[in-house]
């Protein structure tokens, strides 16, 4: 989907990398997970926020690819989490109207884990107020390789349509923004394909500190942005007011 031109108010779709967690909690002397878990509440947070602003899709990085190389307390306590937010958080998001779709490769979570995850898609299939991705065990690279493996199984031609088709997040419009908390300036495997033309925000707010009032500050700098897609800014703002054209 392609909107020209200075950027709207509030974006269609969101989609944060949640870092600094295991910063937060070290800086408290607390486990790393403590982090983790603060990062769930600003999490919450974050869905309510957006849905009541009118964004219609919220994508966040929970755990990447990469992730798996942490230490085995840290992998095992994300996973923990996950499932207690599963049970925990579910119900809320329903009454919220939000409908949940987990974004990732399955076949590395347990089979509990995996019929939970499949349940919370399920309960919520019915809501449209927000669409909220949970990328979990998600990287761009292993998008792109199995939208490619499906297409080739199926014998189909690969071009930019049915790839787009086949990745992960085809139930939506490429994001409009991507926020980084954190500090750091890299997409660390993220949305590689469907950035091309994200606006990126990057904030020195660790997820945990990341709350309402920062995510209507980077969506007032997403408003000052104009987006080309490759145009010139005449193109995309032709009737912006200029001293040489007359008025209509
Ligand atoms: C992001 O926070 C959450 C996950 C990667 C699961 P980090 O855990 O990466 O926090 P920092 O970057 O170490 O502070
Ligand atoms: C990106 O953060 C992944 C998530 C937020 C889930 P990382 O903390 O894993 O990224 P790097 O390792 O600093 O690039
Ligand atoms: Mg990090």
């Amino acid at each position: 989907m392609t909107r020209m031109g200075t950027a709207r108010t509030v974006p269609h779709h969101i989609a944060i990398v949640m870092d600094g967690n295991g910063r937060w909690a070290t800086k408290r002397f607390l486990p790393r997970v403590a982090g983790h878990k603060k990062g769930l509440d600003a999490l919450r947070a974050c869905v309510r926020h957006c849905g009541d602003l009118g964004v219609k899709v919220l994508t966040v990085f929970a755990f990447s690819s990469e992730n798996w190389n942490r230490p085995a307390d840290e992998v095992s306590g994300l996973m923990e989490l996950l499932a207690a937010a599963l049970s925990r958080e579910v119900p809320q998001l329903q009454a919220e109207g939000v409908r949940i779709h987990f974004v990732g490769d399955r076949s590395a979570l347990s089979d509990k884990v995996r019929t939970g995850l499949a349940q919370a898609e399920a309960l919520t299939a019915g809501n449209h107020r927000l669409v909220f991705n949970v990328c979990f065990n998600y990287g761009g690279r292993w998008d792109m390789t199995q939208a490619a493996a499906q297409l080739a199984a199926r014998g189909e031609a690969i071009t930019e349509l049915s790839l787009s088709r086949a990745m992960a997040l085809a139930h939506v419009p490429d994001p409009d923004l991507i926020i980084r908390t954190g500090g750091e300036l890299r997409m660390s495997n993220f949305l590689l394909w469907q950035a091309a033309y994200s606006e990126l925000y990057f904030s020195d707010k660790l997820w945990p500190e990341f709350d309402a009032a920062a995510i209507d500050k980077a969506i007032a700098d997403y408003g000052r942005r104009e987006r080309r897609f490759g145009r010139t800014s005449d193109q995309v703002a032709p009737t912006a007011p200029r001293t040489t054209r007359k008025a209509a």
